[in-house]
């Protein structure tokens, strides 16, 4: 997949989740906002309840969604078969997509009423969600090579080479500049910060950044003869050898958190699953059958 394709691809889920959000916001607001002692005398009760003919089938399609989330990238990721499948990346972002909508059409089939034991799924399946967030965070700070495998730490090593090389031959001859790559890429802090420094450095580190990148872009304005595609790769490169240089400062947090948070993301996961089929078991059990 090439940038443009990708970014079509990141984009299309943007859209899909978005305007389901609002059509399935604007479509129900008159009737989600009612007391549910009035919801039953409402003309969409037939339809919006959670065993109506929308309200059921959010619920169905919601599940499905995640189900299908899950699967697909524990597959990708464990299945040796499927190794040379795509990019594990572009798999994540499917699995977020459809694991973020997913919840969404869930919510939306509940009809915003938690009752029953079905309740400890929903809760589970928000703390998933929210936890998936902050696992997100986490996972980007580990140094990835382009199709989102962790590097080793050779292979870090030479990345920074290479990109070390690729900025050197483009600014060979610019003192200014090398003096404010040497305050990018120096190391500020020698040791390893603890852990809620270590989730806060990459704030503090994308602000320090954004400031050294925009002085450094009016320092290129006055360097002659640089082509501006060239000047597009130099910024780049030496985003990724920022990055790479304060990412490998915190690296040892960073594995050890992104492990304890798999501990955390996968029990509530199963929870919010064993007990949807308990629900749906019920459910089938009472006779909802949907459109079956
Ligand atoms: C994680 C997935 C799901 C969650 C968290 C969930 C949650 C809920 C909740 C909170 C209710 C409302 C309970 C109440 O009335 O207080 C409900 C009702 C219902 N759900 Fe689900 N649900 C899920 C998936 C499904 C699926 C896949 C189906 C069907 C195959 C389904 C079928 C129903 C039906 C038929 C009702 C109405 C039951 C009744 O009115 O007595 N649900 N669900
Ligand atoms: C109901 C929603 C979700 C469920 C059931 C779910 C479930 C899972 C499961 C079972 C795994 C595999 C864990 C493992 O390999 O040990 C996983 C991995 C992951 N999920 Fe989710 N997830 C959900 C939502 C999300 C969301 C919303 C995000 C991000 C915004 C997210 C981000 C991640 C990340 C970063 C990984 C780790 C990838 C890796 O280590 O390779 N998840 N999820």
């Amino acid at each position: 997949m090439n940038k443009t394709l990708h970014k079509v691809y990141v984009a299309s889920f943007f859209i899909a989740g978005i305007a389901s959000l609002i059509l399935l916001s604007w479509y129900g607001y008159d009737y989600y906002r009612l007391p549910l002692t009035e919801r039953p005398f409402s003309s969409d009760h037939a339809s919006l309840k959670p065993s109506g003919m929308i309200g059921h089938g959010l619920g169905i399609i919601g599940t499905l969604m995640m189900a299908v989330g899950v699967s697909t990238y524990m597959i990708r990721k464990r299945v040796r078969m499927f190794y040379s499948w795509g990019y594990l990346k572009h798999w994540l972002e499917f699995h977020i997509f459809l694991c973020t909508l997913g919840p969404v059409f869930v919510l939306f089939h509940t009809a915003f009423k938690f009752g029953g034991i079905v309740a400890v799924s929903f809760w589970s399946m928000t703390a998933v969600v929210l936890s998936g967030f902050a696992g997100r965070y986490i996972y980007v700070q580990i140094p990835r090579s382009i199709k989102g495998n962790e590097l080793s730490l050779n292979e870090i090593e030479d990345y920074r080479r290479s990109l070390d090389s690729e900025i050197k031959n483009t600014i060979s001859k610019s003192s200014k500049l090398a003096v404010r790559l040497k305050l990018l890429f120096d190391n500020r802090d020698e040791q390893t910060p603890g852990v809620w420094a270590s989730l806060l450095q990459p704030v503090r580190d994308y602000f320090f950044m954004k400031r050294q990148i925009h002085l450094l872009k009016s320092e290129l304005d006055t360097e002659k003869g640089m082509a501006p595609g060239a000047r597009k790769e130099l910024i780049h490169a030496i985003k990724q050898r920022f990055q790479l240089e304060r990412r490998n400062v915190i690296l040892r947090q960073m594995q050890r958190l992104f492990r304890y948070w798999h501990i955390f993301h996968l029990p509530f996961a199963i929870t919010m699953f064993v007990i949807m089929i308990i629900h749906v078991a019920v459910t089938l059990a009472f006779g909802y059958k949907w459109i079956f």
